[in-house]
């Protein structure tokens, strides 16, 4: 008998049941889609932190995001439908994870009351992971939908003016703290899960893991505050020309 066969005994009689693999690989597609937004949201802070170089830098950046080096100009039509993309692996991470929300308030109740009589780390993770990945339901489905509708409307000064004048900045700090931490817990619980470094050492490897991930965290989270205070300054000096888009130097000096 396969190892996937559970034996059942009803009135006596012994009934072979084949277990289902669909869990097993709806899990697989979960941990796939996560690790691609996660690699996903590595890079785009990376990027997004440009702007602590200078606004020339994030403009450069964002037009060769626009393949200005291809088609003149750049198109934002480039950004939109990149966004689309991340919206539908997004949307099918979301709703992979659904299936292990507490289904009811007295699950969810049952589950507070464990994790208390267990101080049990990786039990906090997972309920941490749950609340951030409620709220990027929301608020990733705020800034995606805007960069999907308004890819024109990325840039130095566009960008602050969003942030500052529109007030956006609130749920950028939400989005940034709820993402960097669900992010960090993903992928802690991925290395754990699937054993990806545990070598000859698992328990050493797997503290030692979760330093690593507990400092790129911190990391993630400097740079992230640091840009968002720093597109506040930017808006918060172009108030007053809200609206206007940035030039670059160079387009400048040649258009003088
Ligand atoms: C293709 C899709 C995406 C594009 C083009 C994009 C682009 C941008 C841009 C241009 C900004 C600067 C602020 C602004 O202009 O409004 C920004 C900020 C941010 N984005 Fe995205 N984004 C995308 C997807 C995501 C996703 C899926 C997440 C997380 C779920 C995310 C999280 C953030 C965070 C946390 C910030 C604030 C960064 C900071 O504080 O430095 N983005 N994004």
């Amino acid at each position: 008998m396969s190892q996937n066969d559970i034996i059942e005994s009803i009135t006596g009689k012994t009934v072979q049941k084949k277990k289902s693999k669909i869990p097993a690989r709806l899990d697989l597609l979960q941990s796939i889609s996560g690790l691609f937004l996660a690699l996903f949201i590595v890079f785009h802070l990376i990027f997004e932190s440009s702007i602590l170089l200078g606004k020339e830098s994030m403009y450069s950046l964002t037009k060769m995001f626009e393949a200005d080096f291809i088609i003149e100009g750049g198109s934002p039509l480039i950004i939109s439908m990149l966004a689309i993309i991340i919206s539908i692996l997004f949307v099918f991470h979301a709703f992979l994870a659904m299936r292990k929300f507490p289904r009811s308030y007295r699950e969810h109740l049952r589950l507070k009351t464990h994790a208390k009589m267990l101080k049990h780390t990786d039990t906090n993770l997972w309920i941490l992971q749950i609340t951030t990945g409620f709220m990027l339901f929301f608020l990733g489905a705020i800034h995606l939908y805007t960069m999907m509708s308004q890819p024109q409307n990325i840039g130095p000064y566009a960008s602050s003016d969003r942030i500052y004048t529109d007030l956006m900045w609130a749920m950028y700090l939400l989005l940034l703290v709820s993402v960097v931490l669900h992010t960090g817990a993903g992928v802690y619980r991925l290395i754990i899960k699937w054993g990806i470094f545990d070598g000859k050492n698992p328990r050493r490897n797997r503290i030692l893991s979760k330093n690593i991930i507990k400092a790129v965290v911190v990391f993630y989270l400097f740079i992230g505050l640091y840009s968002l205070a720093t597109y506040m300054k930017i808006g918060y000096e172009h108030k007053d020309n809200y609206g206007e888009r940035y030039h670059s130097t160079s387009e400048v000096n040649h258009a003088s």
